[in-house]
C-alpha cells in the first residue's frame, strides 16, 4: 500500500517536471510578434485612429494584438479608446512594474501599452539595465501576434528610433500637399538609412478613390525616382465623419459604426496585412527590434 503510495507520487513528479519543462520550452520558443511602426511626416493625418481601428481588425481575425502609443508628443491612444492606463512604459523602464502589468485591455481584447515619458529615461541607464529591460519586453511576445506602434509624427529622434528599427513601417499621408511633402521627407530619411525596408503607404481623408490613388502614385513615383526606394500601396481611408463620431463617443469606429466606409476600407486592409505576411515572412525578434530601438535612440 505505502510502494503503491509513493509510487504514484514519484509518477505524479515526473509529470510535473516533464510538464514544467514543456511549458519552459513553449516559453522559450514563444515566437517573435510581427512588429509593424505607423507613422507619418506631419501630425494630426490620423495615425492613431488608424493603428487603433486597425488593430481591433486584426483581432477580429483571431490576431492577438498589442499597440504600443509611442507618440511622446502627442501620446492619446487611450483618449481615442476612453481607457486610461495607470501605468506606462515609464514603470517597466524603471523597474516598478512588469510588462504585463502596465497593459490595458480595449476592445475586442486588444492590449495597449502607454509609453508615456518613458523612454527619455533611456539615455541614462546602464547596459546592465538596457539588458534587463529588454529581457522584459521578450514577455510581450506571450500576448502579441502583431505589434503596432504608433510613433507620433515627424522627424524627431524618438520618432525615427522607432522607424528605423522596424522592418515594416506604414506611413500615413492625407491628400494635402503639405501633409504629401511631410511625408516624402519621412520616406527619403527612411530610405537613406535602409533601403530594404518594406515601406508601405496609407492614404487617409480621401475623398475618392481616385483621390487616394493619385496621393500613392504621386509618393511612389517620387520615392522611385529620386529615392530609390520602393514604396507598397497598402489602401486608403475615405474621408468620413464617422471618425469624429466616434472619437466623440471614445469609441473605435470598427465596432461603433462596423458599416461605415471608413470601416470597410481598415477591414480590407487588415486582410492586405495578414496576406501580406503569408508572401514575404520577415524573421524580426521582438528583442532584436527593441534592442535596436533603444540604440538608436540613445
Ligand atoms: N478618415 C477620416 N475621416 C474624417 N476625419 C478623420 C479621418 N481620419 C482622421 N480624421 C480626423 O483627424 C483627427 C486626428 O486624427 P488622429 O488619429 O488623432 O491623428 P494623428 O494620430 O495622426 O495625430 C481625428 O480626431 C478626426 O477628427
Ligand atoms: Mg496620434
Amino acid at each position: 500500500m505505502q510502494d503503491q503510495a509513493s509510487r504514484l507520487r514519484e509518477i505524479i513528479n515526473q509529470k510535473r517536471i516533464f510538464n514544467n519543462s514543456i511549458a519552459e520550452k513553449s516559453r522559450e520558443t514563444t515566437p517573435s510578434a510581427r512588429i509593424i511602426c505607423v507613422t507619418s511626416g506631419k501630425g494630426g493625418v490620423g495615425k492613431t485612429n488608424f493603428t487603433l481601428n486597425l488593430a481591433i481588425a486584426l483581432s477580429k481575425q483571431n490576431k492577438k494584438v498589442v499597440v504600443i502609443d509611442a507618440d511622446l508628443g502627442l501620446a492619446n491612444v487611450d483618449i481615442v479608446l476612453g481607457v486610461l492606463p495607470k501605468y506606462t512604459l515609464l514603470n517597466v523602464i524603471r523597474g516598478d512594474k512588469e510588462l504585463d502589468e502596465v497593459m490595458v485591455t480595449g476592445p475586442n481584447g486588444i492590449k495597449i501599452i502607454s509609453g508615456g515619458s518613458g523612454l527619455l529615461d533611456l539615455i541614462d541607464m546602464s547596459q546592465q539595465q538596457i539588458t534587463n529591460l529588454i529581457d522584459k519586453f521578450e514577455a510581450i511576445n506571450e500576448y502579441a501576434d502583431i505589434i503596432l506602434i504608433d510613433t507620433g509624427a515627424g522627424l524627431s529622434k524618438s520618432v525615427l528610433s522607432f522607424v528605423l528599427a522596424a522592418h515594416e513601417v506604414i506611413v500615413v499621408c492625407t491628400p494635402e500637399p503639405t501633409a504629401i511633402t511631410d511625408a516624402y521627407a519621412m520616406i527619403k530619411t527612411i530610405g537613406l538609412n535602409d533601403k530594404g525596408k518594406q515601406l508601405k503607404l496609407l492614404v487617409n481623408r480621401a475623398e475618392s478613390i481616385n483621390e487616394g490613388k493619385m496621393t500613392y502614385e504621386k509618393l511612389k513615383n517620387a520615392s522611385d525616382k529620386f529615392l530609390n526606394v520602393k514604396l507598397e500601396k497598402l489602401g486608403y481611408l475615405m474621408e468620413d465623419v464617422h471618425v469624429s463620431r466616434s472619437v466623440k463617443l471614445q469609441q473605435p469606429f470598427v465596432i461603433q459604426f462596423p458599416n461605415s466606409p471608413v470601416s470597410k476600407n481598415i477591414e480590407l486592409i487588415a486582410n492586405k496585412l495578414t496576406n501580406d505576411q503569408i508572401e514575404n515572412d520577415v524573421e524580426q525578434t521582438t528583442k532584436g527590434f527593441f534592442n535596436k530601438v533603444i540604440s538608436l535612440f540613445r
